[in-house]
């Protein structure tokens, strides 16, 4: 039976090459975010559904589209975030509140009100950035971005122990990709492809539950 891919962010980036990738891949995939996923004619084991993560009325909508589908899913992958303070160096209120808004406040509930509607043996799959880590930080720069995939990190550990023995948890650096997440990332040396392609082997690798992982490494990351 074809397993069920429920992907954050799927419109643009990483996170739409790794849609096209579980489509070629044979899964059936459920693809989110605020503007539309583009599907091919051959895309027919794919959807797109609205959702802003920054919204909670938009993510109980979302939660009754899952229940009213009768929708269990196998692989959840929470990839959309913003940075629009990347790159910069001090805090400014709004992009700190849009930032905690998505990445932190949006990831965490959406998270919650999906694991009702995870098959036993499931995967959650985080993609944080080594950005996040505290162990390895030497940079001053970027302050809510950080903070936000710190944030995002310790709630992988608080479900890796709450779900430990049923659904696993993974939490992803996808390397520097380009992207249009910063006009910086025009310099990255990973394609999105590149980047999908690392992550989707790691998600079909035999990894122990709780891993912070540097998906283009290959290695793990300290905390
Ligand atoms: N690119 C890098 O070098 C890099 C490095 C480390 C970590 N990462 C992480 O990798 C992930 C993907 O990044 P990317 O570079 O592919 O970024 P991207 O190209 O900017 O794509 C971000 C995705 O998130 C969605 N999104 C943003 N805000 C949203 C919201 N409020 N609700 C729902 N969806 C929302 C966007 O879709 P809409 O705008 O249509 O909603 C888009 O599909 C992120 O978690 C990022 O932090 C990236």
């Amino acid at each position: 039976m074809k397993k069920t891919v429920l992907l954050t962010g799927a419109s643009k980036g990483i996170g739409y090459a790794l849609f096209k990738l579980f489509i070629e891949n044979g899964y059936n995939v459920i693809g989110t975010s605020r503007t539309e996923t583009k599907l091919s004619s051959t895309d027919n084991s794919a959807e797109h559904i609205r959702l802003d993560l920054a919204d909670m009325e938009s993510i109980k909508k979302f939660e009754k589209f899952i229940i009213d589908s009768e929708i269990k899913i196998d692989i959840l992958v929470n990839n959309a975030a913003i940075g629009p303070d990347l790159n910069t160096s001090l805090p400014d209120e709004n992009s700190f509140r849009q930032t905690f808004d998505t990445n932190v406040t949006g990831t965490v509930f959406f998270t919650e009100s999906m694991l009702n509607h995870l098959n036993e043996n499931g995967k959650i799959i985080n993609i944080s950035s080594k950005m996040g880590s505290i162990a390895v930080c030497q940079k001053n720069d970027s302050v809510a971005y950080r903070m936000s995939k710190t944030a995002l990190n310790m709630y992988s550990k608080i479900l890796t122990n709450r779900l430990l023995g049923k659904q696993s948890i993974a939490t992803i650096h996808p390397g520097w990709v380009k992207t249009e997440l910063t006009e910086n990332n025009i310099n990255a040396p990973l394609s999105k492809e590149e980047s999908a392609k690392n992550i989707f082997e790691f998600i079909q690798s035999d990894y122990k539950t709780g891993i912070y992982w540097d998906a283009p490494e290959k290695i793990e990351i300290e905390w």
